[in-house]
């Protein structure tokens, strides 16, 4: 039996359909408002971490200032083409009876004017973008020679940050001195990550086998928040990133700091009982722990972060949880216990895996983290 004819005309009895016209325009109400209220719902007011539109240093400055000339001369573009197309369709519409006698207009294919002018004016346009374009793609691919080098390594999913200066090594938090200029020395250990500050730099690749360079500058002290801007496997979107940019001397206080081996608990304590867990259970087959065990990072079974001064962080997990660091975070032990119990839950596809710990193991092994500072 063939199936009814969604279109076929309703009979008498039933409502009667709306007019086709009615219903584009009823349509097009629709994607009027929807598009307003998605426009209007990502211009609030709350903070805007990622915002690429309030750089706070001159690279991300240099990136702004080329998108709002270039989104400028967009809009322009769209309301004089979208015009002229609104203009054509109303002017010349079909008004059916009242045009039966209307002659067709005359055709202008192969007209060398204007051949030439809507060839020449979009070449002018995108040639005008290009020049500032490149230039700056040229300046900020390559480092100055004076910057300070830290080397961005992707994994899945988190980033690792090493000092080769200083030998310091540490995860999720990179942290910098103010009013410098650094350079990012990128690769992974995996699949191509993408590490993007929107405060601080634009956007840039980590690919295995390769090294890219990445310009980073805060001029003041502060957090900056990112993320991976690549698809990079199942927890993408829980490989987030912080830069924490420091003065001069709250830096130097850092290394010094990060350059010393993880505290030793008291024994007796909660803390110790920690530090045993740790020693003896799976933790130090894939994390290090200065001073602990201090393996060659090859031999780990998986590359996982340095925990020496784990709680001088206020994220882990990809930038995804808070440590007890973060005073806004009353709840932060839950985060890691969570974490702890099974990190896949948290970080679908986690090489973590779920160690079976008992609550009473999880509550030591989180006091003796927060120590780790
Ligand atoms: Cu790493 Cu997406």
């Amino acid at each position: 039996m063939a199936r009814r004819n969604r279109r076929a005309p309703r009979r008498a009895h039933e409502r009667a359909p709306i007019e086709p016209q009615r219903q584009v325009w009823r349509r097009s109400g629709y994607a009027v408002v929807t598009t307003v209220a998605v426009l209007l719902a990502s211009c609030g007011t709350v903070e805007q971490p990622l915002n690429s539109w309030d750089p706070q240093g001159p690279i991300a400055e240099k990136i702004n200032s080329l998108f709002w000339p270039v989104f400028w001369i967009a809009v322009a573009v769209f309301i004089l083409v979208q015009g002229a197309l609104l203009v054509a369709v109303v002017v010349f519409r079909d008004r059916g009876e009242k045009d039966k006698d209307r002659k067709n207009p005359k055709q202008t294919e192969g007209n060398t004017t204007l051949e030439l002018i809507w060839t020449v004016i979009p070449t002018l346009i995108l040639a005008g973008i290009a020049v500032p374009t490149v230039a700056t793609i040229f300046e900020l691919g390559e480092c100055p020679a004076d910057s300070m080098d830290i080397e961005i390594i992707g994994h899945q999913w988190w980033f690792e940050y090493h000092y080769p200066d200083t030998g310091i090594t540490t995860a999720n938090v990179m942290v910098i001195p103010e009013d410098t200029e650094i350079c990012g020395r990128m690769t992974s250990d995996d699949v191509i990550h993408n590490y993007w500050i929107p405060k601080l730099a634009g956007k840039r690749y980590l690919v295995p086998g390769q090294e890219t360079e990445l310009r980073l500058y805060a001029y003041e002290p502060g957090e900056y928040w990112g993320h991976c801007a690549e698809f990079c496997g199942l927890s993408h979107s829980k490989m987030r990133a912080r830069v924490v940019s420091l003065t001069l001397d709250d830096f130097d206080a850092w290394v010094d700091n990060q350059l010393q081996v993880a505290i030793t608990p008291e024994e007796g304590t909660l803390a110790a009982q920690g530090l045993e867990l740790f020693r003896t259970g799976a933790c130090v087959g894939c994390h290090i722990l200065d001073g602990v065990n201090n393996p060659d990072p090859s031999t780990l079974a998986i590359s996982a972060p340095d925990l020496t001064h784990f709680a001088t962080r206020n994220v882990f997990a990809g930038a995804v949880l808070p440590t007890g660091l973060d005073p806004t975070q009353a709840d932060w032990e839950a985060g890691l216990a969570e974490w702890l119990a099974d990190p896949p839950t948290v970080k679908p596809g986690s090489f973590m895996p779920n160690l079976g710990l008992t609550a009473d193991e999880i509550d030591a092994l989180i006091a003796y983290l927060g120590t780790l500072k």
